[in-house]
C-alpha cells in the first residue's frame, strides 16, 4: 500500500501571529493544511493519507474534514509528537498496527505548511521510492551558500553546482525507516531532525527527485504573504 503522512505537529512558534498554529491559518477560501491534503486526496495511487495533528487540535482537525467536505474515509488522523521525527514514527506506528509489515509498503511524508505541492511532484516521489527505497525533494540551490560554524565568519563555500535546497516531500520504504530509526542512539534521535538525514548517517543512498520553488514552506510571516500573493495569482512575468 502507499500511504501519505502529512505533518502537522508543529505549533508555528516562528509564525506567531495568531492563537493558533500555522497550518490552521486561512490562505485564501480556506486553511493551508486543507489545501495540502486536497492535493494529496488528487493523487489518486494513495491508498490512505494519514496526518499527524498536534494533540491539542485533534478535533478541530475532524470539524475541518467535514467542513470543508474532504473523503474522511481516506483520512487517519493521529496525534503528533514532539518533534517532526516523532510525528513521522507515530504515523508509522499506526500504519504498522492497522495494515502489517508488507515490505512494499511507502510512505510520502510531507510539511502541511507546503500547500503548494504538485501531483507530479507526489507521483514522482512515489516512483522512487519504490525504485530506490528513499528520496527526497530538492531544488538546486540557485544563491551561493555559505556556512559559518560561529554565526558571525565564513566558514566554507561549497561550489554552488553541488548544493541543493531540501522541501518535502520525503519519501520511504515504511520498514526500512521504521528499522533504520529504532537502530539510532537517543542522542542520534535528537539531533537527526530530518527524515532523509537517518538515511545519509546509516549510508543508504537518498534518491533526488525535483522538486519546485513555489513548494514553499510557510515559516514565517514572509512566507505567509508570499503564499497568499500566490494563492490569489499574482503574476510573476
Ligand atoms: N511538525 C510536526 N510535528 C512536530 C513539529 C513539526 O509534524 N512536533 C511539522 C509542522 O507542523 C510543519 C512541518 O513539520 O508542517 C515543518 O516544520 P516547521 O516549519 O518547523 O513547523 P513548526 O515546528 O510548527 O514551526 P516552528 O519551528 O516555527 O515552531
Amino acid at each position: 500500500m502507499i500511504f501519505g503522512a502529512i505533518l502537522a505537529g508543529g505549533v508555528g512558534s516562528r509564525m506567531n501571529i495568531a492563537d493558533m498554529p500555522k497550518q490552521f491559518l486561512m490562505l485564501g477560501s480556506k486553511p493551508i493544511i486543507i489545501h495540502t491534503v486536497e492535493k494529496f486526496l488528487m493523487c489518486p495511487r494513495l491508498d490512505k493519507i494519514y496526518i499527524g495533528v498536534h494533540p491539542d487540535w485533534m478535533l478541530h482537525m475532524q470539524d475541518l474534514i467535514e467542513k470543508y467536505g474532504l473523503d474522511a474515509g481516506k483520512l487517519v488522523c493521529v496525534p503528533g509528537g514532539n518533534d517532526r521525527n516523532s510525528t513521522i514514527f507515530n504515523i508509522i506506528n499506526s500504519i504498522k498496527e492497522r495494515y502489517g509489515d508488507d515490505e512494499d509498503n511507502i510512505v510520502v511524508t510531507h510539511d502541511s505548511v507546503r500547500p503548494f505541492v504538485t501531483n507530479l511532484i507526489i507521483e514522482e516521489n512515489i516512483d522512487a521510492a519504490i525504485k530506490y527505497g528513499a528520496c527526497d525533494t530538492v531544488i538546486a540551490a540557485t544563491d551561493t551558500i555559505v556556512t559559518s560554524e560561529n554565526g558571525s565568519t565564513i566558514t566554507s563555500i561549497p561550489n554552488r553546482k553541488f548544493m541543493y535546497q531540501g522541501q518535502t516531500p520525503q519519501s520511504f520504504r515504511v520498514n526500512l525507516l521504521f528499522d533504520m530509526y529504532n537502530d539510532l542512539t537517543d542522542a542520534e534521535k535528537a539531533v537527526l531532525t530530518d527524515a532523509c538525514k537517518i538515511c545519509v548517517v546509516r549510508d543508504y543512498p537518498v534518491h533526488l527527485v525535483k522538486g519546485e520553488v513555489s513548494n514553499l514552506k510557510i515559516t514565517t510571516v514572509a512566507d505567509y504573504k508570499i503564499a497568499m500573493a500566490l494563492e490569489g495569482g499574482v503574476r510573476v512575468d
